[in-house]
């Protein structure tokens, strides 16, 4: 495995691309400590204070089309949120609870981005991994953001226990290459859902595209949708209202 320890770059997302598109192995990552333009899902902006969190993108080529492509992020995930002993927010964002009717409190969030051949086979896959690590505080507008020094307090009153970046790291990466197949990761998904079995209100869209779809969250389909009322939704954010369900 290949591992590319850059300081700072507009996002590791770009710079892994590039290296995908010149061929670069299934496994190879791109690590910073900086990133000037780093994204998030749905067109937001990713921000980690240099030192403090884990920035890193991976290049996957795991074949397949592109249809099963949200399994990868999904899958991810899931052995992310088992690796760290937290949970996940469909469709991928590494929670921890936060108490009844409260929204779970953000650790970290994974980026998918891919190319596909016309015919919709995958070339390749860049997996971009943002995770809160060493941060003692964030900003009054990040209200929901936690990191793993935050809550091993939380855990571990006496901070006894160490948090340590590098070993997060590899943690982390290997979490995401041991991969047994689709199905096993779609059930680790399950079994580390923070969404399941709460209501849960989920935008989709922007702008005057925008909509929302409220209701009971009961499963997550095999092809990654979320099933809300009975119905499935493929992509969108919890919002912050989400509580438990009620009866
Ligand atoms: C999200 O929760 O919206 C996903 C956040 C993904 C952020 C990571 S940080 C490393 C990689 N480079 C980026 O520009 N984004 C991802």
């Amino acid at each position: 495995m290949t591992v590319l320890r850059l300081g700072e770059v507009t996002s590791t997302q770009d710079v892994a691309k590039q290296l995908a598109a010149d061929g670069a192995e299934h496994g190879t990552v791109v690590r910073a400590e900086r990133q000037t333009a780093g994204r998030g899902r749905l067109g937001r902006r990713w921000a980690s204070a240099p030192g403090d969190g884990l920035l890193f993108s991976i290049v996957l080529r795991p074949g397949g089309l592109l249809r099963d492509a949200p399994l990868l992020t999904l899958g991810a995930a899931a052995g992310l949120a088992l690796a760290l002993d937290v949970q996940v927010k469909w469709p991928n964002d590494l929670v921890v609870d936060a108490g009844p009717e409260r929204p779970p409190l953000k650790l970290g969030g994974i980026l998918g981005e891919l190319e596909a051949e016309p015919g919709g086979a995958v070339r390749h896959v860049v997996l971009g991994v943002g995770l809160n690590v060493l941060q003692r505080a964030f900003p009054e507008e990040l209200p929901w953001a936690t990191s793993l020094w935050i809550q091993r307090g939380v855990r571990h009153p006496a901070r006894s226990v160490e948090v340590d970046r590098e070993e997060v790291f590899e943690r982390a990466v290997a979490a995401i290459l041991e991969w047994q197949g689709h199905a096993e990761r779609l059930n680790l998904w399950r079994s580390r859902a923070h969404t399941l079995g709460r209501r849960v209100e989920i935008t989709t869209g922007e702008g005057d595209d925008r909509s929302t779809v409220a209701g009971l969250a009961t499963g997550l389909a095999d092809d990654g949708a979320l099933i809300v009322d009975g119905r499935p939704v493929y992509v969108g954010e919890v919002g912050a209202s989400q509580g438990a369900a009620s009866g």
